[in-house]
């Protein structure tokens, strides 16, 4: 089959280096040329693991093609998805103005032959329906379209195994030669088929992030709790997740959720249900909590550190990718500066990315024992494994005090204790 992707993040990129590997042409377009010439030689831009061999494999075989015109790709594909992203505008509404700036370009080189338009982007109920009026508005009179919604569910850090195995691969559409081109498409693909309505598919990735989203923020609450009463979070929340119809996954509490998706997508839900009248009370708690449980974070820090050198381990969203999008190590860093500490920072691969926000306001070390240094205390707030797997003692010799603070709860405390630090950390 040939087939478009439309955007070349996480989930475009990942998407056409899949379906390339399985044996279909693929065309990816882009809009920055840098960004072309660079997919063009195999770097993918971002870190995301298994991705960079796939893309130069894929590239090698001619099956992936990358470009910055929509004439030719068009023409040739079965199938185009849209995979562009839809950051929240500043009242929380999802901004889908470059999901209808390329359904215009695509409406234009559409053929005779029927096309199915798949939206991989986390749409509002409602926009698909909107781009079939546009492409209408904006096609040849001969050229023959079908819509189908087709969300995603890929997690940064794992996408191109979530890609491949998915728990489900959910179709809406109300057409049955889309659907079937679409199971035809993702027949190598493992997990469950949903044959949903376009309106079903669009609110099912909003409910699924949703979840997500409430079941760490409801992880958090607990630990609220935990902290002020003597409970350990993690036996409390290992116990509730033995529950089969709870489920152990999510239940991490932390320094709250980040990232490209979660935190959008809540406050999209929250628009959407504003604007329909409906109670949002639920995930405008799920919001509320997730700064809390930053803010309890910086609080314990503020009273409890023994001195103002801070060294901070983790910087992106989540362990795995260099994403820092909404990570909540920018907020706390902020915060730290605010109240006059010195930062020394270490990621293995977001490090980059701090620096073009933070510039010199912050230090940058290259390594974990590096960063600590001289430190008056220790801040993870990313959990990356090499952080698991550190030489304490080591650690301990090169702090000026013994202070840590653990944002993800990597280490046991008793063993902390043993070992002679001083360790807080979330919920215990
Ligand atoms: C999320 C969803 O998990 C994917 O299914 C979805 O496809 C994606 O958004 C999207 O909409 O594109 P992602 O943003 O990559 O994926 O990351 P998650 O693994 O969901 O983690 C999000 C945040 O929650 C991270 O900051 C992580 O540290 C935090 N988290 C996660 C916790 O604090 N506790 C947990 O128990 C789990």
């Amino acid at each position: 089959m040939t087939i478009t992707i439309i955007g070349h993040g996480y989930v475009g990129l990942v998407t056409a280096c899949v379906f390339a590997d399985f044996g279909n042409k693929v065309w990816v377009i882009g809009h920055t040329k840098e960004k072309i010439d660079k997919l063009k030689k195999g770097n993918p831009i971002i870190y995301e693991p298994g991705l960079k061999e796939l893309l130069q494999k894929n590239l090698k075989t001619k099956r992936l093609l990358f470009t910055l015109q929509y004439d030719h790709a068009i023409k040739e594909s079965e199938i185009v998805f849209i995979a562009v992203g839809t950051p929240s505008k500043e009242n929380g509404e999802a901004d889908l103005s470059t999901v209808y700036d390329v359904v215009r370009n695509i409406a234009r080189f559409l053929k005779k032959d029927l096309t199915v338009i798949a939206c991989k982007s986390t749409v509002t109920v409602g926009t698909n329906l909107k781009i079939e009026t546009i492409i209408k508005k904006h096609k040849n009179k001969e050229a023959k379209f079908v819509i189908a919604s087709v969300p995603e569910f890929l997690r940064e850090g794992t996408a191109v195994n979530d890609t491949l195995n998915p728990d489900r691969v959910v179709i809406g559409s109300e057409s049955k030669k889309a659907i079937n081109l679409l199971l035809k498409l993702h027949q190598p693909i493992n997990g469950k088929r949903v044959i949903v309505n376009l309106a079903s598919a669009e609110l099912i990735k909003y409910a699924s992030n949703c979840l997500l989203a409430t079941k760490i923020s409801f992880a958090n609450f607990i630990s609220f709790y935990c902290q002020k009463t003597g409970a350990n979070v993690n036996h409390v929340l290992e116990a509730v997740g033995l529950d089969k119809r709870i489920g152990k996954n999510f239940l991490s509490p932390g320094v709250g959720y980040g990232g490209s998706c979660l935190p959008k997508d809540v406050r999209a839900l929250i628009n959407i249900g504003d604007r329909l009248k409906i109670n949002t009370n639920l995930i405008k708690a799920v919001e509320e909590i997730n700064l809390e449980a930053k803010n309890n974070f910086l609080k314990t820090i503020i009273k409890y550190a023994a001195g103002k050198n801070l060294a901070i381990w983790g910087l992106s969203f989540k362990p795995e990718t260099d994403d820092i999008r909404e990570a909540p190590s920018l907020h706390l860093i902020q915060k730290f500066l605010d109240n006059g500490f010195t930062i020394k920072v270490y990621d293995p691969v977001a490090q980059n990315n701090i620096k073009r926000i933070f510039k010199e306001m912050i230090n940058y070390a290259q390594t974990p024992y590096q960063t600590v240094k001289n430190a008056d205390a220790l801040v993870i707030i990313c959990e990356w494994n090499e952080f698991k797997e550190i030489d304490l003692k080591k650690v301990k010799k090169l702090m000026s005090k013994p202070y840590i603070f653990d944002g993800r709860n990597i280490y046991q405390p008793e063993e902390m204790e043993k070992l002679g630090f001083k360790y807080f950390s979330i919920g215990k």
